[in-house]
């Protein structure tokens, strides 16, 4: 799949607990808004969450603005900075806010979409 160009496609984050059902060109569907650990490492929930990301965040990993890049970290590394922000051990409260709305799951998830698109 080519990243950075899918992502656009996205639909307002499901407020209730709705059931959206997504087709993937791979064929995969997957159910969300009951994200649970089965999705753990799941690239095509980390594309749909990234949306609100590259807002801010270059998809190109480019760093614009004072807003580093993000693309092409190491899953474990992405994983424990993200984790960080969200308890407040690191200093930013942008990213504090963000991630304190990020499950575990969802962090990971994540970290795969990011790694993944670093590699060329
Ligand atoms: C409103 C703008 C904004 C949005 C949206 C945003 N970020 Fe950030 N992010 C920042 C800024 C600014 C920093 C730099 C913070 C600092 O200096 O500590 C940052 C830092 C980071 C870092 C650490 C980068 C480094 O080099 O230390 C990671 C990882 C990160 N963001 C991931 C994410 C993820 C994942 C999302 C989406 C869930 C996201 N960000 C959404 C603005 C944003």
């Amino acid at each position: 799949m080519g990243a950075g160009i899918a992502w656009k496609r996205r639909s307002g984050r499901a407020s209730k607990p709705v059931t959206v059902m997504y087709c993937m060109g791979s064929g995969l569907g997957f159910v969300l808004g009951s994200v649970s650990a089965a999705q753990a490492d799941n690239k095509a929930l980390g594309q749909f969450l990234a949306s609100e990301c590259t807002t801010c965040h270059q998809l190109s990993g480019e760093s614009t603005g004072g807003i580093p890049p993000i693309t092409g970290w190491p899953k474990s590394q992405f994983i424990a900075v993200l984790r960080s922000y969200r308890a407040k051990e690191r200093d930013n409260e942008v990213m504090q806010t963000i991630a304190g709305r990020l499950s575990d799951d969802e962090i990971a998830a994540l970290a795969a979409f990011f790694e993944d698109l670093g590699k060329k």
